[in-house]
């Protein structure tokens, strides 16, 4: 049985109908969102009615949760540009996400089963770049999870670990935010893919192992740069253009 992650989609409504029409073709058992669906300077609210209409099992995202939980004053810029777009129907389906999907022997989580900002699969390096965790810092994190496969986000990167002790742990990137710059941190937390991609990861059981098939899908980011560049997000603009930064 087919199962697609997808995650981090951030409003890109275009990255998010490109990965459907590429998952429609791969005779796919079930979708599985893993969070974070509508922050950043994009189409939130196109977005939000695409997936209220799909009704997927999804993961509360840390940026979902800021939605929710934040007056206008304290969320984040993420959430400021799209907070007065959003209706209380679109508001009130985020209140439906779960912090851990399960199913059988696998579980779906945003960050750890613990936390939606926790990085599982990778860490801050040196000058605040993107590494990868070691093994230790990833089974301190399993916290007794006996699943044999799991799902997890947030990182916007593309990833499979597969534990010694059993566990399958999949990160399928991010749908619609090809590079980032987190300018809260000193010097700035920079993720960037490379590429413009919209990314996203079938997992499947081969032979009793669980075993992942990560997706890159092209796509047109002409419209959603032109939204990020009407709210004055350049940085955003070229990284949907071309997945770096600078
Ligand atoms: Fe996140």
């Amino acid at each position: 049985m087919k199962l697609a992650l997808i995650s981090d989609i951030h409003g890109n409504r275009a990255a998010l109908e490109a990965v459907l029409a590429d998952i429609e073709a791969r005779d796919v058992a079930r979708i599985i969102n893993l969070g974070d669906c509508l922050s950043g300077p994009l189409d939130a609210v196109g977005t939000a009615e695409i997936l209220m209409s799909l009704n997927l099992p999804t993961v509360l995202g840390n940026h979902d949760r800021q939605l929710l939980d934040r007056s206008a004053e304290e969320m984040g810029l993420w959430e400021a540009w799209i907070i007065n777009d959003l209706q209380d129907h679109q508001i009130n389906w985020l209140k439906n996400f779960q912090r851990i999907v399960t199913y059988e022997n696998t579980l779906f989580c945003h960050g750890t089963p613990d936390s939606d900002e926790d990085m599982w699969l990778h860490t801050e390096g040196p000058q605040n770049r993107m590494v990868n965790r070691d093994l230790s810092g990833i089974i301190e994190r399993l916290k007794g999870t006996s699943a044999a496969l799991i799902g997890c986000g947030h990182t916007h990167t593309p990833a499979l670990v597969r534990l010694p002790s059993g566990p399958t742990i999949v990160n399928p990137g991010s749908v619609g935010v090809p590079a980032f710059a987190d300018t809260r941190a000193d010097p700035p937390f920079i993720h960037q893919m490379g590429s413009p991609d919209a990314r996203y990861a079938i997992v499947e059981k081969v032979n009793d192992t669980w075993c992942a098939n990560f997706i890159s899908v092209p796509y047109d980011p002409a419209e959603m740069a032109a939204l990020a560049r009407t709210k004055g997000a350049e940085d955003w603009a070229r990284a949907l253009e071309t997945g770096w930064l600078a």
